[in-house]
């Protein structure tokens, strides 16, 4: 995107799969990213039951924007009405040509993909997708975050793996995450750190700990206490 001064750094595992040099890491599970997707963010989240008009979900590391459109999917599927916000944090946008190799691996996300693709070429970071409207907040989160006006009713924390990319993950971060989180609000995410749940724990979520998706043997998800 154009308005970043820092883009994705993007190699291509099996020619399929991309994975960020600067982290060293993959940007969606070798197993089904969709799976994942569905199986970690959205049913972690009590998703898509918990849809209402004008339901709030942000998201913490937007990659390659399969959780988008995923969500959307379960959006539509659902029958939902109105609209579906959806703020992603990201610090190092990946360009509209990678995203869309990315999303060739799955042909359900790619057919509901147009009009984010034709956005993000433009150099657009706020888009309406078929009923989600789209705002991707560029910088690191660190800062983006505690300067969010927004709140969200469920969280998708979604960075690379804890160990590769702290920073998404401490303590601060965490902090921020419940402090933009409306009542009754959720969080999901595929890992099972115990400095994670702990840090999540200590911001305000009560924390469970379930069986994630495919090799991994837990996730995390919670509900802000009251
Ligand atoms: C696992 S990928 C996210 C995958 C994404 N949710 C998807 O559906 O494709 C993690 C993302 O976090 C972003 N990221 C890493 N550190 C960040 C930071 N400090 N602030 C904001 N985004 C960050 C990376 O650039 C990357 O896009």
């Amino acid at each position: 995107m154009a308005e970043s001064d820092q883009s994705a750094d993007v190699a291509w595992r099996d020619g399929i799969v991309p994975v960020s040099t600067r982290f060293d890491d993959p940007y969606f599970s070798l197993a089904d990213g969709l799976a994942e997707t569905r199986h970690v963010f959205l049913a972690g989240n009590g998703l898509p039951d918990r849809f209402c008009p004008g339901f709030r979900i942000a998201e913490l590391g937007f990659g390659t924007g399969l959780n988008m459109l995923a969500t959307l999917i379960a959006w539509q599927g659902a029958g939902c009405e109105g609209t579906l916000h959806y703020t992603s944090f990201e610090a190092f946008p990946m360009r509209a040509e990678e995203i869309a190799r990315a999303l060739q691996a799955f042909p359900e996300a790619e057919a509901v993909a147009g009009p984010f693709l034709a956005a993000w070429q433009a150099g657009h970071s706020c888009f309406t997708n078929g009923g989600l409207q789209v705002e991707v907040i560029l910088g690191d989160a660190r800062e983006t975050l505690p300067a969010w006006q927004g709140q969200a009713d469920a969280w998708f924390l979604d960075g690379f793996s804890p160990a590769k990319n702290p920073e998404l993950w401490s303590e601060d971060l965490m902090c921020a995450v419940a402090g933009h989180t409306a009542p009754e609000g959720t969080f999901a995410t595929y890992t099972a750190a115990g400095h994670v749940r702990r840090a999540l724990q200590a911001a305000g979520f009560e924390v469970t700990r379930s069986p994630g998706h495919g090799r991994k043997r837990h996730m995390s998800s919670g509900k802000l206490r009251t």
